[in-house]
């Protein structure tokens, strides 16, 4: 698939088909995705990969969580997210900076964990393979780091759900405004109402 067709055709996936994804491909993917741009190369990215019962486990943690929080009530009812959970769910976390308080690198190393999640969509999308990336209170939710042993001072950068699409599923808006673009140019500079 032509890379600009994979970047305007990936849409997230909100049902997943039942059929299931091949873990070797799933670590193909992932090996892929690492290809992203990293300043200082720190490679802060760490994937936990969940089947489906791993994913029930993990956002029934998170929703206990809440609920003791308060941030939920006891009778708040996910049953319908629980039945219609993707075949596997891929954490992406960010491991603690290797540089300990440097805003920039956590930064930078943030948005390089950024990269590979849209590396790795996109080539999963190539391969037909739908996803989503989901933060929502799983995102800070210390049950999920418990249950994915994260280390101090690690985070959640997202949890992409992945799974082949359910037919006839519904799709995510695919528009997007225009984009705000400036040029700055050595004619813009001069005289700005000259920007191509
Ligand atoms: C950092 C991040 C977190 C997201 N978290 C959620 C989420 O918790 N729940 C959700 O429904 N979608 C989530 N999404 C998916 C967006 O809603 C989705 O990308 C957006 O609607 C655009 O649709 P598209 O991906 O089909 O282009 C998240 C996306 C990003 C980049």
């Amino acid at each position: 698939m032509d890379v600009r067709e994979a970047i305007r055709e990936r849409r997230s996936l909100l049902l997943f088909d039942e059929q299931p994804v091949s873990q070797a491909l799933l670590d193909e993917l992932i090996q892929l995705s690492v290809w992203a741009p990293n300043h200082r190369l720190t490679e802060p990215w760490r994937f936990h990969v969940l089947d489906r019962a791993a994913l029930r486990e993990l956002f029934q943690a998170v929703l206990a969580e809440m609920v003791e929080k308060g941030v939920l009530p006891p009778d708040h009812d996910e049953s319908e997210h629980m039945n219609q959970l993707p075949p596997f769910g891929v954490v992406i976390s960010q491991a603690p900076p290797s540089i300990a308080d440097n805003p920039l690198v956590e930064m930078e190393d943030y948005a390089a964990c950024c990269c590979v999640a849209q590396n790795f969509m996109l080539a999963a999308h190539a391969e037909g393979i739908g996803t989503m990336w989901l933060t929502g209170p799983m995102a800070m939710a210390s049950a999920a780091a418990e249950r994915l042993d994260l280390e101090e001072g690690s985070k959640i950068v997202g949890l992409i759900a992945v799974g082949y699409p359910r037919e006839g599923m519904r799709k995510r808006s695919g528009l997007r405004k225009e984009p705000s673009v400036t040029w700055l140019t050595a004619a813009s500079a001069a005289d700005p109402a000259a920007s191509p």
